[in-house]
């Protein structure tokens, strides 16, 4: 495997994924505090103050190499506009396997941007990576991640009932994943 990977931007014909940048700071405080994003999160609504820590976190994190690295870059617009972000962590080196996941802002959603976007890391993945399979964990409440995964081919291989307990209630978790050879059959 061609690690250790050293974060360079991707680029489709609409999106550029880059590193989050310190001038991030307001546009990442309106996505990550809004509890309507936020509500099929693992967190709550996050303060400034916790978006300054975790800006700082996640834009450092430029380096995938070992077990649990991982980078969350911002989704672009060609203009430079912030639309939101995409996640993206080595799950085993073993198994070449790494988790997938994206975030929108409200003004940003029903254009395909995050599917588009999950392409381009899918690409990633399974060209220059050389990863096995790629997997993604979400709320099957949460309609439109369940719709990303579907668009991107991955398959549905879990339903995780009431086994954690999340923002006062039991929740489900669903498992989707797609393999690399799926991935190439598809392009
Ligand atoms: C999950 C989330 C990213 C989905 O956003 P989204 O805008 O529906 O997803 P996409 O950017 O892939 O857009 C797909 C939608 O755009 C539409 N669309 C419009 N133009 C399109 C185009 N050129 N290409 C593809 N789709 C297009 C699609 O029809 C689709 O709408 P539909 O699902 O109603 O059919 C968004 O709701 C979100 O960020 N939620 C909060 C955070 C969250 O829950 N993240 C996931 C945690 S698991």
């Amino acid at each position: 495997m061609p690690l250790p990977w050293d974060f360079a931007p991707l680029a489709s014909d609409r999106l550029r994924l880059d590193l989050l940048r310190p001038d991030d700071l307001d546009d990442l405080t309106r996505l990550q505090s809004d509890p309507e994003v936020c509500r099929y999160l693992l967190y709550e609504p996050r303060t400034r103050e916790q978006v300054t820590e975790v800006l700082a976190r996640d834009g450092a994190a430029t380096r995938l190499a070992d077990k649990g690295d991982y980078v969350q870059p911002a989704i672009r617009d060609l203009d430079g506009r912030f639309l939101g972000t995409m996640y993206f962590a080595l799950h085993s080196l073993d198994d070449r396997t790494a988790e997938i996941g994206w975030i929108l802002a409200p003004d940003a959603q029903g254009r395909g941007y995050a599917t588009e976007a999950a392409g381009l890391m899918l690409d990633l993945a399974f060209g220059e990576l050389g990863l096995h399979r790629v997997y993604a964990e979400l709320d099957p409440r949460n309609r439109g991640s369940v719709r990303i995964c579907e668009r991107l081919g991955m398959r549905h291989e879990g339903h995780l009932v009431e086994h954690m307990w999340l923002k006062g209630e039991w929740t489900d978790t669903g498992h989707y994943a797609i393999l690399e050879r799926e991935w190439r059959a598809n392009a």
